[in-house]
Protein backbone atom coordinates (compact mmCIF):
# COMPACT_ATOMS: atom_id res chain seq x y z
CA UNK A 1 0.00 0.00 0.00
CA UNK A 2 0.64 3.89 -0.44
CA UNK A 3 2.08 5.73 2.51
CA UNK A 4 0.90 9.29 3.00
CA UNK A 5 4.37 11.21 2.59
CA UNK A 6 5.00 12.09 6.57
CA UNK A 7 4.85 8.01 6.93
CA UNK A 8 7.19 7.42 4.65
CA UNK A 9 9.46 9.85 5.66
CA UNK A 10 8.80 10.02 9.58
CA UNK A 11 12.21 10.06 10.92
CA UNK A 12 12.85 13.27 8.77
CA UNK A 13 9.99 15.28 9.34
CA UNK A 14 8.60 17.10 12.50
CA UNK A 15 6.10 14.23 13.22
CA UNK A 16 5.35 13.00 16.48
CA UNK A 17 2.97 10.49 17.78
CA UNK A 18 0.56 13.01 18.38
CA UNK A 19 0.06 13.92 15.09
CA UNK A 20 -2.46 13.29 13.17
CA UNK A 21 -1.41 12.38 9.33
CA UNK A 22 -3.72 14.58 6.97
CA UNK A 23 -3.04 12.93 3.80
CA UNK A 24 -4.30 12.44 0.23
CA UNK A 25 -1.29 10.48 -0.44
CA UNK A 26 0.93 13.04 -2.19
CA UNK A 27 4.22 12.77 -3.30
CA UNK A 28 6.12 9.95 -5.23
CA UNK A 29 5.61 11.19 -8.49
CA UNK A 30 7.62 10.23 -11.22
CA UNK A 31 10.64 10.72 -12.27
CA UNK A 32 10.48 10.80 -16.24
CA UNK A 33 13.47 11.16 -18.52
CA UNK A 34 13.06 13.49 -21.26
CA UNK A 35 13.24 11.65 -24.40
CA UNK A 36 12.79 13.51 -27.73
CA UNK A 37 15.41 15.58 -29.30
CA UNK A 38 15.19 19.33 -28.91
CA UNK A 39 16.86 22.10 -30.40
CA UNK A 40 19.18 23.13 -27.99
CA UNK A 41 20.13 19.86 -25.97
CA UNK A 42 23.12 18.16 -25.58
CA UNK A 43 22.97 14.38 -26.06
CA UNK A 44 25.45 13.99 -23.51
CA UNK A 45 23.36 15.56 -21.22
CA UNK A 46 20.69 13.34 -19.06
CA UNK A 47 17.79 15.62 -18.41
CA UNK A 48 14.87 14.20 -16.16
CA UNK A 49 11.31 15.86 -14.95
CA UNK A 50 9.97 15.13 -11.28
CA UNK A 51 6.50 15.97 -13.05
CA UNK A 52 4.46 17.09 -9.81
CA UNK A 53 1.21 17.47 -11.85
CA UNK A 54 0.54 14.08 -10.58
CA UNK A 55 0.29 15.30 -6.97
CA UNK A 56 -3.51 15.28 -5.66
CA UNK A 57 -4.47 18.43 -6.34
CA UNK A 58 -2.31 18.85 -9.21
CA UNK A 59 0.74 20.76 -8.01
CA UNK A 60 4.23 20.05 -5.76
CA UNK A 61 1.80 22.33 -2.88
CA UNK A 62 0.89 18.65 -1.73
CA UNK A 63 4.19 17.88 0.04
CA UNK A 64 3.93 21.01 1.93
CA UNK A 65 0.01 21.21 2.67
CA UNK A 66 0.05 17.33 4.28
CA UNK A 67 2.48 18.50 6.46
CA UNK A 68 0.82 22.13 7.24
CA UNK A 69 -2.45 21.03 7.74
CA UNK A 70 -1.75 18.08 10.06
CA UNK A 71 0.37 19.68 12.78
CA UNK A 72 -2.54 22.46 12.29
CA UNK A 73 -4.71 19.62 13.12
CA UNK A 74 -2.20 19.01 15.93
CA UNK A 75 -2.56 22.50 17.32
CA UNK A 76 -6.36 22.21 17.01
CA UNK A 77 -6.60 24.88 14.70
CA UNK A 78 -9.64 25.02 13.01
CA UNK A 79 -9.24 27.11 9.83
CA UNK A 80 -6.49 27.36 7.91
CA UNK A 81 -5.57 30.80 5.58
CA UNK A 82 -3.08 31.45 2.49
CA UNK A 83 -2.17 33.80 0.05
CA UNK A 84 -2.04 32.48 -3.28
CA UNK A 85 -1.11 32.74 -7.28
CA UNK A 86 -3.68 29.75 -7.37
CA UNK A 87 -2.08 26.30 -6.56
CA UNK A 88 -1.14 27.17 -2.58
CA UNK A 89 -5.04 27.96 -2.61
CA UNK A 90 -6.22 24.51 -4.29
CA UNK A 91 -4.25 22.66 -2.58
CA UNK A 92 -5.37 23.98 1.44
CA UNK A 93 -8.64 24.09 -0.05
CA UNK A 94 -8.38 19.90 -0.20
CA UNK A 95 -6.56 19.20 2.56
CA UNK A 96 -8.51 21.58 5.07
CA UNK A 97 -12.06 20.12 3.52
CA UNK A 98 -9.72 15.96 4.35
CA UNK A 99 -9.64 17.80 8.24
CA UNK A 100 -12.78 19.19 8.21
CA UNK A 101 -11.14 22.67 8.49
CA UNK A 102 -11.99 26.03 6.89
CA UNK A 103 -10.26 27.17 4.19
CA UNK A 104 -9.57 30.93 3.80
CA UNK A 105 -7.74 31.83 0.46
CA UNK A 106 -6.88 35.59 -0.87
CA UNK A 107 -6.60 35.54 -4.74
CA UNK A 108 -4.92 38.35 -6.99
CA UNK A 109 -8.52 39.32 -8.63
CA UNK A 110 -7.83 38.09 -12.36
CA UNK A 111 -4.41 36.74 -12.01
CA UNK A 112 -5.38 33.53 -11.45
CA UNK A 113 -5.84 30.42 -13.71
CA UNK A 114 -9.46 28.84 -14.19
CA UNK A 115 -8.32 25.37 -12.95
CA UNK A 116 -7.07 26.54 -9.35
CA UNK A 117 -10.05 28.63 -8.55
CA UNK A 118 -12.55 26.01 -9.69
CA UNK A 119 -10.55 23.62 -7.15
CA UNK A 120 -10.72 26.23 -4.27
CA UNK A 121 -14.53 26.58 -4.76
CA UNK A 122 -15.35 23.29 -4.67
CA UNK A 123 -13.56 22.01 -2.10
CA UNK A 124 -15.27 24.48 -0.27
CA UNK A 125 -12.99 27.59 0.76
CA UNK A 126 -13.95 30.58 1.78
CA UNK A 127 -12.56 33.17 -1.54
CA UNK A 128 -11.21 36.64 -0.71
CA UNK A 129 -10.51 38.15 -3.81
CA UNK A 130 -8.15 41.17 -3.73
CA UNK A 131 -8.05 44.44 -6.08
CA UNK A 132 -4.02 43.62 -6.05
CA UNK A 133 -1.19 41.66 -6.27
CA UNK A 134 -0.07 38.14 -4.56
CA UNK A 135 2.81 40.41 -2.41
CA UNK A 136 -0.70 42.52 -1.55
CA UNK A 137 -2.44 39.23 -0.58
CA UNK A 138 0.35 37.58 1.38
CA UNK A 139 0.76 41.05 3.41
CA UNK A 140 -2.91 40.86 4.14
CA UNK A 141 -3.24 37.09 5.25
CA UNK A 142 -0.51 37.66 7.26
CA UNK A 143 -2.08 40.20 9.55
CA UNK A 144 -4.96 38.22 9.38
CA UNK A 145 -3.73 35.12 11.27
CA UNK A 146 -2.06 37.78 13.36
CA UNK A 147 -5.42 39.00 14.56
CA UNK A 148 -7.77 36.06 14.14
CA UNK A 149 -7.36 32.64 15.09
CA UNK A 150 -6.28 31.16 11.67
CA UNK A 151 -3.41 29.05 10.96
CA UNK A 152 -1.60 30.66 8.05
CA UNK A 153 -0.21 27.88 5.56
CA UNK A 154 1.76 30.13 3.02
CA UNK A 155 5.79 28.79 2.90
CA UNK A 156 6.33 31.18 6.01
CA UNK A 157 5.34 28.70 7.80
CA UNK A 158 8.22 26.44 8.54
CA UNK A 159 6.07 23.38 8.05
CA UNK A 160 5.63 23.69 4.25
CA UNK A 161 9.02 23.73 3.54
CA UNK A 162 10.07 20.57 5.94
CA UNK A 163 7.11 18.80 3.94
CA UNK A 164 8.35 20.37 0.44
CA UNK A 165 11.62 18.80 0.81
CA UNK A 166 10.66 15.45 0.37
CA UNK A 167 11.10 16.02 -3.49
CA UNK A 168 14.57 15.95 -2.62
CA UNK A 169 14.56 12.54 -1.16
CA UNK A 170 12.71 11.23 -3.97
CA UNK A 171 14.70 12.40 -6.72
CA UNK A 172 18.10 10.41 -4.65
CA UNK A 173 16.39 7.56 -3.85
CA UNK A 174 15.56 7.38 -8.21
CA UNK A 175 18.89 8.37 -9.06
CA UNK A 176 20.73 6.58 -6.55
CA UNK A 177 22.55 9.62 -6.03
CA UNK A 178 21.91 13.76 -6.27
CA UNK A 179 21.85 15.04 -9.66
CA UNK A 180 24.26 17.92 -10.99
CA UNK A 181 22.04 20.26 -11.71
CA UNK A 182 18.42 20.70 -10.38
CA UNK A 183 16.35 23.48 -11.98
CA UNK A 184 12.78 24.63 -10.72
CA UNK A 185 11.00 28.08 -11.36
CA UNK A 186 10.94 30.92 -8.34
CA UNK A 187 8.03 32.96 -7.26
CA UNK A 188 7.70 33.25 -3.48
CA UNK A 189 10.91 31.04 -3.46
CA UNK A 190 9.69 28.59 -1.06
CA UNK A 191 10.49 25.67 -3.11
CA UNK A 192 14.03 26.17 -3.97
CA UNK A 193 14.76 26.76 -0.17
CA UNK A 194 12.89 23.10 0.14
CA UNK A 195 14.64 21.49 -2.23
CA UNK A 196 18.18 22.71 -0.33
CA UNK A 197 16.98 22.12 2.61
CA UNK A 198 15.96 18.31 1.39
CA UNK A 199 19.50 17.98 -0.60
CA UNK A 200 21.92 19.30 2.12
CA UNK A 201 20.00 17.04 5.15
CA UNK A 202 21.16 14.01 3.16
CA UNK A 203 24.73 15.56 2.35
CA UNK A 204 25.17 15.98 5.81
CA UNK A 205 24.22 12.46 7.47
CA UNK A 206 25.99 11.18 4.18
CA UNK A 207 23.40 9.33 2.27
CA UNK A 208 24.86 11.34 -0.62
CA UNK A 209 28.27 12.43 -1.45
CA UNK A 210 27.32 15.61 -3.39
CA UNK A 211 24.59 18.27 -3.66
CA UNK A 212 23.58 19.54 -7.33
CA UNK A 213 23.73 22.91 -8.30
CA UNK A 214 20.40 25.06 -8.09
CA UNK A 215 19.11 26.98 -10.85
CA UNK A 216 15.90 28.76 -10.21
CA UNK A 217 14.53 30.45 -12.97
CA UNK A 218 12.08 33.29 -12.90
CA UNK A 219 9.79 35.44 -15.36
CA UNK A 220 11.76 37.89 -16.91
CA UNK A 221 8.67 40.12 -15.77
CA UNK A 222 8.66 38.92 -12.49
CA UNK A 223 12.29 38.89 -11.50
CA UNK A 224 12.95 40.60 -8.40
CA UNK A 225 15.69 38.11 -6.68
CA UNK A 226 17.69 37.96 -10.01
CA UNK A 227 17.46 42.40 -10.02
CA UNK A 228 17.99 42.11 -6.15
CA UNK A 229 14.72 44.99 -5.69
CA UNK A 230 11.34 43.96 -5.40
CA UNK A 231 8.98 44.22 -8.11
CA UNK A 232 6.24 46.72 -7.63
CA UNK A 233 4.00 45.56 -10.52
CA UNK A 234 5.03 42.29 -11.54
CA UNK A 235 4.22 40.86 -14.76
CA UNK A 236 4.47 37.40 -16.92
CA UNK A 237 1.57 35.04 -18.65
CA UNK A 238 3.17 32.13 -15.40
CA UNK A 239 0.59 33.82 -13.36
CA UNK A 240 1.89 30.74 -10.75
CA UNK A 241 5.43 33.13 -10.12
CA UNK A 242 3.55 36.91 -10.88
CA UNK A 243 5.32 37.62 -7.25
CA UNK A 244 7.46 40.45 -6.60
CA UNK A 245 8.88 40.34 -3.16
CA UNK A 246 9.50 36.50 -2.69
CA UNK A 247 9.09 35.63 1.00
CA UNK A 248 11.90 33.16 1.37
CA UNK A 249 13.73 35.84 -0.93
CA UNK A 250 17.07 35.06 1.51
CA UNK A 251 16.29 31.20 1.19
CA UNK A 252 16.78 31.21 -2.42
CA UNK A 253 20.02 33.34 -2.35
CA UNK A 254 21.65 30.65 0.25
CA UNK A 255 20.23 28.28 -2.13
CA UNK A 256 22.37 29.49 -4.95
CA UNK A 257 25.08 30.76 -3.51
CA UNK A 258 25.86 27.24 -0.99
CA UNK A 259 24.91 25.38 -4.14
CA UNK A 260 27.21 27.45 -6.79
CA UNK A 261 24.44 27.55 -8.68
CA UNK A 262 22.09 30.58 -9.92
CA UNK A 263 18.57 32.06 -10.21
CA UNK A 264 18.33 33.82 -13.93
CA UNK A 265 15.43 35.35 -15.62
CA UNK A 266 13.74 33.78 -18.60
CA UNK A 267 11.04 35.53 -20.78
CA UNK A 268 7.41 34.47 -21.41
CA UNK A 269 8.53 34.07 -24.92
CA UNK A 270 11.20 31.29 -23.54
CA UNK A 271 8.54 29.81 -21.05
CA UNK A 272 5.84 29.55 -23.88
CA UNK A 273 8.33 27.65 -25.94
CA UNK A 274 9.39 25.23 -23.32
CA UNK A 275 5.42 24.50 -22.38
CA UNK A 276 5.05 23.64 -26.24
CA UNK A 277 7.78 21.80 -26.33
CA UNK A 278 6.68 19.80 -22.97
CA UNK A 279 3.62 18.99 -23.96
CA UNK A 280 4.32 18.32 -28.33
CA UNK A 281 7.57 17.06 -27.88
CA UNK A 282 7.72 14.76 -24.48
CA UNK A 283 3.95 14.65 -23.76
CA UNK A 284 4.10 16.27 -20.51
CA UNK A 285 1.10 18.87 -20.03
CA UNK A 286 2.36 21.39 -17.69
CA UNK A 287 1.63 25.06 -16.62
CA UNK A 288 3.33 27.84 -17.77
CA UNK A 289 5.61 28.37 -14.84
CA UNK A 290 6.25 25.11 -14.64
CA UNK A 291 8.49 25.77 -18.29
CA UNK A 292 10.31 28.07 -17.01
CA UNK A 293 12.82 25.25 -15.13
CA UNK A 294 13.16 23.88 -19.12
CA UNK A 295 13.59 27.17 -20.85
CA UNK A 296 16.16 28.19 -18.04
CA UNK A 297 17.94 24.88 -18.60
CA UNK A 298 18.18 25.55 -22.09
CA UNK A 299 19.61 28.67 -21.95
CA UNK A 300 22.58 26.82 -20.07
CA UNK A 301 23.00 24.23 -22.64
CA UNK A 302 23.19 26.92 -25.38
CA UNK A 303 25.73 28.55 -23.64
CA UNK A 304 27.72 25.47 -22.82
CA UNK A 305 27.44 26.15 -19.54
CA UNK A 306 26.53 22.48 -18.44
CA UNK A 307 28.99 20.11 -18.63
CA UNK A 308 28.98 16.88 -20.75
CA UNK A 309 27.71 13.78 -18.92
CA UNK A 310 25.73 15.63 -16.57
CA UNK A 311 22.68 14.65 -15.05
CA UNK A 312 20.37 16.89 -14.50
CA UNK A 313 16.45 17.59 -12.73
CA UNK A 314 13.46 19.89 -13.63
CA UNK A 315 10.70 19.92 -11.07
CA UNK A 316 7.51 20.76 -13.16
CA UNK A 317 5.77 21.97 -10.69
CA UNK A 318 1.77 22.13 -11.88
CA UNK A 319 -0.13 20.20 -14.05
CA UNK A 320 -1.23 21.74 -17.33
CA UNK A 321 -5.11 21.37 -16.59
CA UNK A 322 -4.38 23.73 -14.08
CA UNK A 323 -4.58 26.72 -16.96
CA UNK A 324 -6.88 26.02 -19.24
CA UNK A 325 -7.00 29.54 -20.43
CA UNK A 326 -3.25 29.39 -21.39
CA UNK A 327 -4.09 26.45 -23.67
CA UNK A 328 -6.74 28.16 -25.40
CA UNK A 329 -4.96 31.22 -25.91
CA UNK A 330 -2.22 29.73 -27.72
CA UNK A 331 -3.73 26.59 -29.53
CA UNK A 332 -7.02 27.93 -31.69
CA UNK A 333 -9.79 25.51 -31.78
CA UNK A 334 -11.02 24.89 -35.52
CA UNK A 335 -14.14 25.43 -36.51
CA UNK A 336 -16.88 22.74 -36.36
CA UNK A 337 -17.25 20.66 -39.14
CA UNK A 338 -19.99 19.45 -40.93
CA UNK A 339 -21.67 15.98 -40.10
CA UNK A 340 -20.33 13.90 -42.72
CA UNK A 341 -17.51 11.71 -43.47
CA UNK A 342 -15.77 14.15 -46.01
CA UNK A 343 -15.73 17.00 -43.86
CA UNK A 344 -14.47 15.45 -41.21
CA UNK A 345 -11.99 13.59 -42.96
CA UNK A 346 -10.80 16.80 -44.95
CA UNK A 347 -10.95 18.50 -41.38
CA UNK A 348 -8.47 15.88 -39.93
CA UNK A 349 -6.42 16.66 -42.82
CA UNK A 350 -6.61 13.26 -44.15
N1 LIG B 1 5.31 26.69 -9.99
C1 LIG B 1 4.01 26.70 -9.67
C2 LIG B 1 3.08 25.94 -10.52
C3 LIG B 1 3.56 27.44 -8.54
O1 LIG B 1 2.27 27.44 -8.24
C4 LIG B 1 4.49 28.15 -7.78
C5 LIG B 1 4.07 28.94 -6.63
C6 LIG B 1 5.84 28.09 -8.15
C7 LIG B 1 6.21 27.35 -9.25
C8 LIG B 1 6.90 28.79 -7.38
O2 LIG B 1 7.15 28.20 -6.16
O3 LIG B 1 6.61 30.12 -4.70
O4 LIG B 1 7.86 28.14 -3.84
O5 LIG B 1 8.94 29.73 -5.43
N2 LIG B 1 2.86 29.16 -6.32
C9 LIG B 1 2.42 29.84 -5.10
C10 LIG B 1 0.90 29.71 -4.95
C11 LIG B 1 2.94 31.21 -4.94
O6 LIG B 1 0.27 30.57 -4.33
O7 LIG B 1 0.35 28.74 -5.44
P1 LIG B 1 7.68 29.09 -4.95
Amino acid sequence: MRQPLLERYRDRLPVGAETPVISLLEGFTPLVPLAGPSEARDRSVRIFAKYEGLNPTGSFKDRGMTMAVSKAAEHRSEAVAAASTGNTAASAAAYAARAGMKAIVVLPAGYVAAGKVAQSLVHGARIVQVNGNFDDALRLVRELSERYPVTLVNSVNPFRIQGQKTLAFEVVEELGRAPDYHALPVGNAGNITAHWMGYSELYADGTTDERPRMLGFQAAGAAPIVRGVPVEDPQTIATAIRIGRPASWEGARNARDESGGAIEAVTDEEILRAYHYLAHGEGLFVEPASAASLAGVWRWLRAGKIAEGSTVVLTLTGHGLKDPGTAEREVRLPEPAAPDIDAVAAAAGL
